[in-house]
Formats: C-alpha cells, sequence, structure tokens
C-alpha cells in the first residue's frame, strides 16, 4: 500500500491546479476563436447517444496537457484518461490520476460555457483528491479526502433537501441514443416531472454531480458515463456532506458507470428507487469502492 501524507496531497493539489488552469485557457480560447470543432464521431458510443460520440482535436489537446504536466512531477503515478483509455490496465494501488479533459463535448462544440475538466485522484484504489474545473462561468470546485468541498477556495455544503418535492434533479436527456436508452429516459423524466420540484439537463456529469456538492442542485444520476466523468465529483459530494450511492442503493462502485448523488441520504435512496436503468457494459470487471 502507498501512503500520502496531508502535505503531500496539498502539494499534489497545488500541483495540480497549475496544468488545470493552463486547459481552461486552452478551453476558453478554442470556444472565442471557434476552433471548437467536430472531429469524429466515437461510432462505438453511437447508441449511447450523440452528447458520448463526439470528439474534437482539444479534448486530446487538453489531456496531453494534463497528462505530461502531472507525469513530469510525478514519473511513478499512473493514468486513466478518457482520450487514452484503452492504454490502460485496471484500478491498482499506485497514485492514478482520472481525468476528463473536456467534460460537456456536446455543449464545448455548441459554444455553451457548461465545459469542465475532470480530475480525480485515486491511491490505494481511494479517492483522495478531487478537482472540476468550469474556465468560462470561473467556478473551479476541489476536494481533499477528509479536508473538504470548496469552490473558488470557499467552503461548500450540500442544500440538505429530503423531500423530491422540494430537489432541483438534474439527468442527462439520452438524444439519439438507442430506442430502449431514450425509453427509459423517457420514464425516468416522468416520474420526475410527476414528483420534483424541478429539472435541469445542463449536459457535463462531472458539473452536474459538483453543483450537487455546491447546494446548486440537489440530486442526480446516471447509469451511462465513466470512471473520469465520475472520480473528482463523488469526492466532491461526499466531502460536501452529500450522499454517493450507485444506482442500486449499494456503495458507490467507480467502475459501474453508475452513480447517484444527493443532497440527504434520503433523496438518494427515494432516486435509487424510482429510476429505470439500461444496463451498460462497465469499466473494469473489478469493483472499486473509493469512497
Ligand atoms: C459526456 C457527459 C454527459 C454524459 C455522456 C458523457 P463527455 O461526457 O458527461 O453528461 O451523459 O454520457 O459522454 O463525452 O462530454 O466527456
Ligand atoms: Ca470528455
Amino acid at each position: 500500500l502507498w501512503s500520502v501524507s496531508e502535505q503531500e496531497l496539498e502539494e499534489y493539489l497545488r500541483v495540480l491546479l497549475v496544468p488545470v488552469r493552463e486547459c481552461g485557457d486552452i478551453i476558453s480560447s478554442a470556444i472565442s476563436s471557434q476552433t471548437n470543432v467536430e472531429i469524429d464521431l466515437k461510432v462505438e458510443n453511437k447508441e449511447e447517444g450523440n452528447s458520448s460520440s463526439v470528439l474534437t482535436q482539444t479534448d486530446i489537446k487538453v489531456e496531453k496537457h494534463l497528462i505530461a504536466g502531472l507525469r513530469g512531477k510525478f514519473p511513478d503515478h499512473k493514468f486513466i484518461g478518457e482520450e487514452s483509455s484503452s492504454e490502460t490496465e485496471e484500478l491498482g494501488n499506485a497514485p492514478t490520476w482520472i481525468i476528463d479533459p473536456i467534460d460537456g463535448t456536446m455543449n464545448f462544440i455548441h459554444s455553451n460555457p457548461l465545459v469542465c475538466t475532470s480530475v480525480g485522484l485515486t491511491v490505494n484504489r481511494k479517492l483522495v483528491l478531487g478537482v472540476v474545473n468550469c474556465p468560462l462561468i470561473g467556478k473551479l470546485y476541489s476536494a481533499t479526502k477528509e479536508g473538504g468541498a470548496f469552490c473558488n477556495g470557499d467552503k461548500i455544503r450540500v442544500s440538505g433537501v429530503v423531500e423530491m418535492s422540494q430537489a432541483m434533479m438534474i439527468m442527462e436527456l439520452p438524444v439519439g441514443a438507442s430506442k430502449q436508452k431514450k425509453d427509459v429516459g423517457m420514464d425516468n423524466v416522468r416520474y420526475i416531472l410527476d414528483n420534483a420540484h424541478a429539472l435541469r439537463a445542463p449536459g457535463p456529469a462531472a458539473l452536474d454531480i459538483s453543483w450537487v456538492g455546491a447546494g446548486a442542485a440537489d440530486g442526480y444520476f446516471s447509469q451511462s458515463i465513466h470512471s473520469w466523468d465520475m472520480a473528482a465529483g463523488a469526492l466532491i459530494v461526499q466531502e460536501a456532506g452529500g450522499s454517493v450511492l450507485d444506482t442500486t442503493g449499494g456503495d458507490f462502485d467507480l467502475m459501474s458507470r453508475g452513480i447517484v448523488v444527493a443532497s440527504s441520504a434520503k433523496l438518494a435512496r427515494e432516486i435509487c428507487s424510482f429510476i429505470k436503468l439500461l444496463p451498460t457494459p462497465r469499466d473494469q470487471q473489478t469493483p472499486v469502492h473509493p469512497l
């Protein structure tokens, strides 16, 4: 097993923020110079919906920039990145940076400012650090294990909402997905329309999750995102006093493709009890319970 002191964790965060902010500048200037164009359809993701199958040059550029920056400082650390995921082995005990260079590529290509970079760090397969940076709205969410959760350095807390009738819910709308996935999505929308206070679909999973941590929304769920969409946000919500579960109601599993986050345990359980799910192939077979 690896050991990481509180001081080392602070140092990791300090080091990480340099390339994360540089990536924020890369993303902002790509949007303002309108170089945010789609270069490829990830055909293997087609059935999952349009938002899962878009790719731009900037996704690749930002991931390379982040990995190069971190590898230079931490040569013995490992990396799982969305755009280089095919190279990766199963998550082990070594410090591992789990990276989504651009979460919300669909928003990015439409010049919508809800676009973020998400970076989580696991040590001994536990999340110890998470950063979600949304450069165009000037919000940087962060958390360290047992160190609390922050937005731009100010402490954040979940709203504490308990009742669905008071909850602002967030879910992704499966535009362009398989018929089966759209039908499941429609059933979930229906329950929320009948029972919640509000429903929003901002797009990037890492930001959606962070907003529950920040008390800017009360519940979010998905069964079709990846470890790089969830790693940082899960720690942010936990450190902000929220509830993080697997979609079955069990312990959160980073490799299951599913997550439920909520402002209270009661609301999280209600979400687990109503959502219909489409089984999705896991990121890796071995479960990882990182919280
Ligand atoms: C996407 C977003 C979206 C989710 C898609 C993801 P990406 O991530 O997180 O919320 O519904 O499944 O693919 O591709 O923009 O990093
Ligand atoms: Ca991405």
